[in-house]
């Protein structure tokens, strides 16, 4: 990577001024926002895929043919685009409903009230937490049109209270809630995608393990004056091994890279969307896409969303598992441990680039 141009973030000024106060007070976004790749006008007009829905019950069903069924098409969702919509994933309803309504109200407060809750900057680009957006480490860095709410759910002794709003007053009991009932899916899903695979179940199962990373990201999108110049957030694939996201239940957004096209997801209020992330792919050989995926803004309505991203433990090496490399299929990705791809990752991130592209062989 060239780090010539790195900037090293040192103080809260650089972390990047809250959009919303942006979208209140100026009409055109600031030179620092404005997209710069060759990408058409990104447009909502995109054309919509019906994205494979698969049921987590019938992953469990008495029935070995609908087991076997499902699998499959789990299977081929994962290797085709990487992407799928859960149903079935018992996380009740009142739940999300819950989840939402505490994410709209603590983004609702005054920007003086959420600063309490600001990233605090100690030296390093990963693992941070707290309300804010993107670090600043570049000058040529282009800035999402997103602030966040960026909190460690595990391991549980990570978690930073403090920065589990207390306002509203049930942020932190739904946000527990709701963590609780999306690690029971989550674990579902690593268990069959490793089977899918004829891998030991426990192969990918890493992530919901005690000591194993979750990350909460509360994504909060005013509108932009020019949605067409700037990204919700820029296009990206996640970091983790999965990634869970709740969208919001009314504004779309969301595009998803398949086969060199941007293709719009739809919203299905109870589906939770799951993303196959880099470590998977590294794990999976390749077999399992991480795909890149992007958010748009809009100049009306503001959108609201929440990313949980289970990552392997910190100390556990990310590699391709020897039973899916052979003569037709070598190995494709470097051995690397979690935490230092996470740290490769972050800066890529932030650079507008991919951390896959650096661990290939
Ligand atoms: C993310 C992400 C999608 C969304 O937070 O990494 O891709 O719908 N979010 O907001
Ligand atoms: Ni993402």
């Amino acid at each position: 990577m060239d780090s010539g141009s790195l900037v090293q973030p040192q103080d809260p000024t650089l972390l990047a001024k809250r959009v919303e106060e942006l979208s209140i007070n100026c009409d055109e976004p600031p030179p620092s926002f404005i997209r710069r790749d060759d990408d058409d006008t990104p447009t909502n007009e995109s054309p919509s895929l019906s994205i494979p829905v698969i049921d987590l019950h019938l992953l469990s069903s008495s029935s070995s043919t609908a087991r076997e069924k499902e699998l499959e098409k789990l299977k081929l969702a994962f290797t085709s685009c990487g992407f799928l919509l859960a149903i079935g994933h018992d996380i009740p309803s009142s739940v999300l409903d819950d989840i939402r309504k505490v994410s709209k109200a603590f983004f609702a407060q005054p920007v003086e009230e959420k600063n309490k809750y600001s990233v605090k900057y100690e030296g390093k680009v990963t693992f941070l937490q707290g309300y804010g957006n993107d670090l600043i480490i570049s000058d040529e860095q282009v800035i999402e049109w997103s602030d966040r709410l960026f909190l460690v759910v595990k391991p549980k002794e990570q978690r930073d209270y403090h920065l589990w709003s207390d306002n509203p007053t049930d942020f932190r009991d739904v946000l527990g809630e709701y963590s609780m009932k999306a690690h029971l899916a989550a674990e579902i899903i690593l268990k069959s995608m490793s089977k899918s695979l004829g891998l030991e179940e426990k192969f990918f199962v890493n992530p919901v393990e005690e000591n194993a990373y979750t990350f909460a990201r509360f994504n909060y999108f005013p509108p932009s004056s020019r949605p067409d110049l700037v990204y919700g957030i820029k296009p990206h694939s996640d970091g983790g091994a999965i990634t869970l996201v709740l969208q919001d239940k009314d504004v779309g957004g969301l595009q998803v890279l398949k086969d060199g096209q941007w293709i719009n997801v739809p919203i299905v209020p109870d589906a939770v969307l799951v993303f196959v992330a880099d470590q998977v792919e590294i794990m999976s050989n390749g077999v399992f896409k991480s795909p890149v995926h992007r958010v748009l803004t809009n100049s009306e309505r503001k959108r609201f969303s929440l990313a949980m991203f289970y990552g392997m433990e910190n100390g556990k090496y990310l590699e391709p598992a020897a039973d899916l490399i052979s003569e037709t299929t070598p190995r494709l990705y470097k051995k690397i441990k979690a935490e230092d791809y996470g740290e490769i990752y972050a800066k890529q991130y932030l650079l507008g680039k991919r951390g896959i592209d650096l661990v290939r062989l």
